[in-house]
């Protein structure tokens, strides 16, 4: 009577499971290894001895029984669940796709790549110094020894007496000099520091330095340069004018202008009225500076010129704070990508 009373038992609960595990939970129940059909074939040993075989039999045939309920009650139960996992994973093709956002290039590195790409048309090379630079490099061999007034014009951040961090990309000219002998035509991109922070001036900021030593340069070759780099960087109708200067390291020294890349020249806010923005440093390479290096002033003449790229970029997008290149915001960084 025991093994029919389990049988409908065990059968009403495996109906009864939701899934395959709460099927296992019942399997276990009764077939187990502490279930309550192998606890009836572990009582037998109670059993006198000729009534063992017969209950043994019947307690295999209701083994048997149970395991082939189980076994199609479970290949349903799996049947479903694989319905159901199917149905889940069905796509909606009328779903809108996800989106990946491109990536843009930075404004600076578009600038600077820009530069490169218009001066190695022209046969330029790209060197790189070194950010850290030593007093000598920085100011001494570019003719603005340590009581220079010039000094001033730049805020510097000194590591040691003797180390800097550089405040100008213009020590590459001397690196060059030092390694090669003219002609040289060269273009040196990179960091430099200065203590100053504002709208315009961040502490870290990139130039872009140009150098060309060789027989025979004047500064009509660096005015015919500079209107081609003008024509090409801004508008094909931008003017540029030299104005005269100062650095210690060029003589004569000027201040290079374009026409207003707003206002074409008319006069307007950004070029205060006058038509006119400045955007780089320039001169002939000062006499003293070549002889520095060991290049002969009577032999060889050359022209100089340094700018900076953040200046560039931001004239040429409009930008009118130099913390916006800086702040990586992905808004103001995405409208670049043309
Ligand atoms: N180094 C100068 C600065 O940082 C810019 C400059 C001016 C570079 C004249 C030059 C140059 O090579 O000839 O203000």
């Amino acid at each position: 009577m025991e093994d029919i009373e389990l049988l409908n038992e065990a059968t009403q609960e495996a109906e009864a499971a939701e899934d395959s595990r709460a099927l296992y939970e019942v399997k276990m129940k009764f077939l187990g290894r502490t279930g309550k059909v192998t606890a009836l074939l572990k009582g037998m040993k109670e059993l006198a001895a000729e009534a063992r075989p017969a209950f043994g039999k019947k307690v295999n045939a209701l083994r048997e029984a149970l395991e082939e309920k189980f076994a199609a009650i479970e290949e349903r139960l799996k049947k479903r669940e694989l319905e159901r996992k199917l149905e889940g994973e069905q796509i909606d093709v009328t779903m809108p796709g996800r989106h990946t956002k491109a990536g843009a290039l930075h404004p600076v590195t578009r600038v600077k790549d820009r530069l490169i790409d218009l001066f190695s048309g022209m046969g330029f090379e790209v060197f790189e110094g070194p950010e850290i630079e030593n007093d000598y490099y920085n100011f001494t061999a570019l003719n603005t020894p340590a009581d220079h007034p010039a000094r001033d014009m730049q805020d510097t951040f000194y590591l040691t007496e003797e180390f800097l961090l550089r405040t100008q990309t213009s020590a590459g000219q001397i690196r060059v000099m030092e390694q090669k002998k003219p002609p040289i035509k060269i273009l040196s991109p990179g960091r430099v520091f200065r203590s100053d922070d504002d709208a315009t001036h961040s502490p870290m900021f990139h130039q872009m330095e140009g150098l060309v030593v060789d027989k025979g340069i004047t500064l009509c070759d660096l005015q015919g340069m500079l209107d081609e780099f003008a024509r090409t960087m801004f508008a094909e109708t931008t003017k540029t004018r030299l104005r005269p200067s100062y650095f210690p390291f060029t003589e004569p020294s000027v201040e290079v202008d374009v026409s207003c890349t707003a206002c074409g020249g008319k006069g307007c806010a950004l070029c205060k009225g006058t038509g006119w923005i400045e955007v780089l440093g320039a001169g002939m390479v000062n006499r003293r500076v070549l002889e520095n290096c060991g290049v002969d002033p009577d032999v060889y003449s050359g022209f100089a010129f340094g700018m900076g790229i953040e200046r560039i970029a931001m004239l040429k997008y409009g930008i009118n704070n130099i913390k916006l290149l800086t702040e990586n915001d992905v808004r103001f960084l995405e409208q670049f990508k043309d």
